[in-house]
């Protein structure tokens, strides 16, 4: 038998109204929007005014109201309202990855605590199905690694200056230009900060880890590299190995160690990340017994992601949980490992400062120059490298990673 949900929906922008839409359209008989919560009293609305409440505890003070579907762009004005909303013993969804990634323990806590069902299928690469199919599919099949190309914003960008690299101004230029397109679109937020330095993907990764490999972590756990300080050069240097650039959220059990970063990588035409372009987003799961399994599909946009979010409700008809089985034999995350960096600049005494364990290859003219080598990533967590604009750095995704177990046992 399925139980009655009287929803209690938060934000009604992109995904909210979306949802509103999809939820009207689908045959979802046993759900209804009882209230909608928004910020912003003097805004132009496609539903009546007396739709709207601008008062949180509308919802939340309500008892009829069993769910709470949490669709804000404010992560800590979302983290009040999920906490309040579990603690009051409501079922709650959510697509909000950063609110997740920051309170990823608390949160798993808190719902055991008071009983209730906390959801986010739309918080990692939206329409993709990735977090129920880890939960309950990959229940059983030990899982060797995820890699996921979870930000559309940034594929798009990269796909454009791999795309339109000769028409496009040489250096640092042609990435301003195609964020600001970015922008222009839609597809990329005012403040691109979390998107383009690898934030948004890092947050994803962290939910992807967990429902992975069982492992909870806070965002200064994982590295996040992103693609702000990109050059034509770099592109250009991609395309002559046949190779393309993408910001990929990886993680990868090696020796009992689950290494994790978000990075630039250079992959190869036979790797799945090649053949995701422009704002679409894809995720490949390696198992042990049905090894490498690819989804892609939308990873943003209104209809797409209240997709995911239906699906979550449709669960909780039933009274889905995600039961978390992989925390029981959690394991831990390598703090330091080696693998085979890029490393370039348009400065050229800036990268003399980078010091690599082997050095492959390097290139110096005088307004650009690169290095390969091997690397020891803890370095890369200094704000030397990580903040300097005078340094892009990628990964090649077929090297060899590994751990360094004298650093781990610091
Ligand atoms: N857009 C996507 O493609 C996508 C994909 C996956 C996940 N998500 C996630 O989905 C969530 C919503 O994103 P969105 O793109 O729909 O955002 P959006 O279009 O900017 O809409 C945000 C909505 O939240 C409301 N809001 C903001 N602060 C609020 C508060 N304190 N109390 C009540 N309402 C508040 C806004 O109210 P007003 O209307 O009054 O301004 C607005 O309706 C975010 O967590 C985002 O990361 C989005």
């Amino acid at each position: 038998m399925s139980t009655k949900l009287k929803i209690g929906l938060f934000g009604f922008g992109c995904v909210g109204s979306g949802l509103y839409e999809v939820l009207n359209q689908s045959n979802l008989l046993n759900a209804s929007i009882e209230k909608i919560v928004v910020k912003d009293p003097t805004k132009k609305r496609n539903l009546p005014a007396s739709n709207f409440s601008y008062d949180p505890n509308s919802i939340l003070d309500d008892p009829s109201i069993n769910l709470v579907v949490e669709l804000i762009d404010d992560a800590d004005a979302a983290y009040e309202i999920v906490t309040t909303a579990i603690r009051k013993g409501k079922n709650v969804v959510s697509a909000n990855k950063k609110l997740i990634a920051e309170h990823l323990a608390e949160l798993l806590v808190l719902k055991d605590e008071f009983g209730v069902s906390f959801l986010y299928e739309a918080a990692v690469c939206a329409s993709i199905p990735v977090i129920r199919n880890l939960e309950e599919y990959y229940n059983n099949d030990s899982l060797a690694g995820i890699e996921g190309i979870c930000n559309g914003t940034t594929n798009y960008i990269l796909t454009r200056l791999n795309n339109e690299l000769k028409s496009l101004p040489a250096g640092k230029q042609a990435f301003d230009l195609v964020l600001e397109d970015a922008q222009k679109a839609g597809f990329a937020e005012s403040d691109p900060t979390l998107d383009i330095d690898g934030f948004d993907s890092k947050y994803k990764l962290q939910i992807l880890i967990l429902h992975t490999f069982g492992l909870k972590t806070i965002p200064e756990d994982v590295l996040n590299l992103g693609i702000r300080h990109i050059k034509t050069d770099d592109i250009l240097f991609a395309q002559e190995k046949g190779l393309k650039l993408r910001l990929v959220s990886f993680a990868r059990k090696i020796n009992d160690k689950v290494v994790a970063f978000v990075a630039p990588l250079f992959v190869k035409s036979d790797s799945f990340a090649y053949d995701i372009n422009n704002e679409f987003n894809g995720v490949s799961i390696e198992a042990l017994f049905s090894d490498k399994q690819v989804f892609t599909g939308k990873g943003a946009g209104s209809f797409p992601t209240a997709s995911a979010v239906l699906s979550d409700i449709s669960a909780l008809q039933y009274g889905y949980k995600y039961e978390y089985k992989k925390l029981v034999n959690a394991s831990s995350l390598a703090q330091d490992f080696e693998l085979k960096v890029f490393v370039s600049a348009d400065n050229v005494a800036a990268l003399g400062k980078i010091k690599l364990l082997e050095v492959e290859e390097q290139f110096t003219s005088h307004n650009y120059a690169y290095k390969v080598g091997r690397i020891n990533v803890s370095q890369l967590t200094h704000g030397l490298y990580r903040n300097n604009p005078d340094l892009f750095i990628a990964f090649y995704s077929e090297s060899e990673i590994s751990i360094n177990n004298d650093l781990l046992a610091n």
